[in-house]
């Protein structure tokens, strides 16, 4: 699919409930029916996007007895999904035959069936354009695909991460472009997604959700929607600050990672343990919370989403230092890390020409099988362009899948004392609970670790170690 990137002027943030004394009685009566239908639990919920974000969704609300029927352009995805496989490592497959099997879920590539659902949840890709841009092709295309089977009463959500104005200005035109118009004939809300993958403490399930309407009823409905599977539902009074708040708290994490990222250069010149110095920090009870240094920024959310505002806000004549200058420190993180393996390999004698260099996982974050975005893309290339022999292990990406902006086509090398022994250099990119760090010390000439991961099992003082 071609980028699409949106350029138009944003609108000033307009007020955004229109009173609800005006609403029409047949407007009350949609409202009414859907209602119901939601509190019955008999409202037919679609969503669009079975990913990270849209399936766990999928099994919210099947799991809480309402019939969904999700969408998605893949057609491999839709497949295995009606044959009751995840291709999610973190979501079993027993879990989703369950719904299948038990009449809750179907899933389907037939856009014409959109009609069917009472409410539409989109959980589609933002990813940013190759300049940059917010790239919000996949959200147009799914609103014009709404926008053309949209009946009246359907209640629709965008709960992809955007920026502030998007279903205003980007969504809603396409929606209304049938002759339908939001909050009298059909209802429009925001409510962001707040997945974290593979965090055993926190699923959709039990995050809170925020939720924002376009106006005083598509507010009322979508929080009444989401009160029906998740335990706390947070109501903001519009769209814009349902989507600024997701890009807040993306933005907290982009800006406080590039801060720990700082420090750990600075400090490792002055010879101080940074994790030390988290360690000791993070006891104090109030006002601190930890952030961890890294290879760089990965993953399909806080690399991206901020970026998402610096667009908008250049949009209103602002520029967003904060996020640039955060930016700039995470995406040389990985250069940080090579220097680190080229060094440790000259005190050691040997050039970066030539060595066999093993990165361990692959993965943007530890005990997940999603590559998007990650560091150890990065790493790799800037390895092998210093002519290095590069391999990777990951217990969770067995084949590297082909990513927008690398050629690096590889299969998981097994870890075997054998292989192990091979390398000159083993570097931590992410540190997976399935990795025997202690196994992997005996047999390797050199680990250079870059996630602290050594430290957590007390190996770091071996002369073996380098941290990075
Ligand atoms: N992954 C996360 O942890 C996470 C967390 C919070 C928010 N988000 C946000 O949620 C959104 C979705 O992210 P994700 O990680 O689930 O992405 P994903 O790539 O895992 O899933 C998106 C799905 O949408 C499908 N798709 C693409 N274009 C489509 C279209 N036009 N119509 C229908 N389906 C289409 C893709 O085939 C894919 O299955 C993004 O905006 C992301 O920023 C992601």
């Amino acid at each position: 699919m071609s980028s699409l990137i949106v350029n138009q002027p944003l609108l000033p943030l307009s007020p955004p409930v229109p009173d609800g004394r005006l609403r029409s009685s047949r407007t009350g009566a949609l409202a009414a029916r859907l209602r119901e239908a939601i509190e019955k639990r008999t409202a037919r919920v679609g969503v669009i996007g079975l990913g990270y974000v849209g399936l766990p969704l999928v099994g919210l609300f099947a799991g809480k007895g309402f019939p969904v029927l999700g969408f998605d352009v893949d057609a491999t995805k839709v497949k295995r999904l009606e044959a009751g496989q995840s291709y999610i490592g973190h979501i079993a497959s027993e879990r989703v035959a369950a719904l299948r099997d038990g009449g809750h879920f179907e899933a389907t590539f037939d856009f014409s069936r959109l009609s069917e659902a009472d409410a539409i949840l989109i959980c589609v890709p933002t990813p940013l354009g190759l300049h940059r841009e917010p790239d919000l092709s996949a959200v147009i295309a799914t609103g014009r695909s709404i926008g053309q089977s949209l009946r009246p009463g359907q209640l629709v959500v965008l709960e992809s991460t955007t920026y502030p104005g998007t279903t205003r200005d980007v969504l809603r035109p396409e929606l209304e472009a049938g002759g339908l118009t939001a909050g009298r004939d059909f209802f429009l809300a925001y409510s962001p997604e707040r997945e974290d993958p593979g965090n055993p403490d926190y699923s959709a399930r039990n995050i809170p959700k925020v939720v924002g309407g376009w106006d005083e009823a598509s507010a009322e409905l979508a929080r009444l929607l989401y009160e029906a599977a998740v335990p706390r539902v947070v109501p903001v009074t519009s769209c814009e600050v349902a989507e600024a708040c997701k890009i807040l708290e993306n933005t907290y994490r982009a800006v406080n990672i590039a801060l720990v990222n700082e420090l750990k250069l600075v400090f490792e010149r002055m010879g101080i343990d940074v994790w030390e110095v988290i360690d000791a920090a993070k006891t104090k009870p109030f006002g601190f919370q930890a952030f961890y240094p890294g290879p760089g920024l990965g993953g399909h959310c806080i690399p991206i989403d901020p970026f998402y505002l610096t667009w908008a806000a250049r949009q209103y004549g602002l520029n967003t230092r904060f996020i640039e200058l955060a930016g700039e420190i995470n995406t040389a993180m990985p250069h940080h890390v090579v220097d680190r393996v080229v060094a440790a390999l000259n005190d050691r004698g040997q050039s970066i020409k030539g060595s066999r260099v093993l990165v361990l996982g692959v993965a943007y974050k530890p005990n997940v099988d999603d590559c998007r975005e990650s560091p150890a893309f990065e790493i790799i290339e800037l390895l092998e362009g210093r002519a290095a022999i590069v391999s990777y292990n990951d217990p969770h990406i067995p084949i590297l899948p082909p990513r927008r902006n690398y050629a690096i086509r590889m299969e998981s090398t097994p870890l075997t004392p054998d292989v192990l022994r091979e390398q000159d250099c083993v570097l931590i990119a992410t540190d997976h609970d399935a990795y025997d760090y202690q196994h992997i010390l005996e047999h390797v000439a050199l680990l250079v670790d870059a996630r602290g991961a050594t430290r957590r099992y007390g190996l770091q003082c071996d002369a073996k170690v380098v941290m990075a």
